[in-house]
């Protein structure tokens, strides 16, 4: 059987670490897409845990939030199922409560990766107005996340709030974290719920780490 990450949860709620030595859960005790079959080493967040996080961060954001009016801005393409879910569960919190919000939800596009490197390259597609802004899967260096933050600043909006769902340990250049975070995770290339390998396995469900033959099988 496989062992229990290692989670710990201060009050301040920074985000669930999983530790360096987390091995993941083996495959067999869960079920994915038959194609994938070989290309995956273990199952690292599954599925259920990604969605009942999402809802714990959903009822904070609700918490937390003044205003009635919120835009979602969803960072295509790896943020696309953090962000439906995170709307979803603010929407459900926020419903017949005095908090009750309408979510507006525009879509912004960054591309940064090649095979499982970053590039310099950052290129941003995005809507011509913005007023509060949440959703973003990954945040490792953090130089994504300045580079667009300070873009939607351009748009002054109100308030402005990230939500991450995984933040990696690597040294933040950029000194900035999100203000909602799922998981701390130690600095591996995850796939899997939207987050791909040249475009492959954004059709997978849990947060999972590619193997070697998934790796070059998908390589460009
Ligand atoms: N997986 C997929 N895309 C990414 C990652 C990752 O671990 N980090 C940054 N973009
Ligand atoms: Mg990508």
């Amino acid at each position: 059987m496989a062992d229990f990450p290692v989670i710990r949860k201060d009050s301040a709620d920074k985000g669930i670490v999983i530790e360096d030595d987390w091995p993941g859960y083996g495959l067999d005790l869960f079920t994915y897409p038959e194609h994938y079959r070989g290309d995956l080493e273990n199952v690292y967040i599954p599925h259920g845990v990604i969605v009942n996080r999402t809802e714990c961060l959903a009822r904070r954001i609700v918490e937390d939030m003044e205003d009635r009016h919120v835009v979602a801005l969803c960072v295509l393409k790896g943020g696309y199922k953090f962000c439906a879910d995170l709307v979803e569960a603010i929407k459900s919190v926020s419903c017949n409560t005095a908090r009750h919000k309408t979510v507006r939800v525009e879509f912004i596009r960054l591309k940064s990766y090649l095979n499982d490197q970053s590039t310099e390259d950052l290129q941003i597609i995005g809507p011509e107005d913005l007023s509060v802004v949440r959703g973003k899967a990954i945040v490792d260096t953090g130089k994504t996340m300045r580079a667009l933050l300070q873009h939607v600043e351009t748009f002054q909006p109100k308030a402005v709030k990230v939500a991450g769902l995984l933040v990696k340990r690597v040294p933040n250049v950029a000194g900035i974290l999100p203000d909602y975070v799922g998981f701390v995770i130690p600095n591996r290339f995850v796939v899997g719920y939207a987050l791909d390998y040249n475009e492959y396995f954004r059709d997978l469900n849990h947060i999972c780490v590619i193997s070697e033959q998934g790796k070059l099988k998908y390589r460009l």
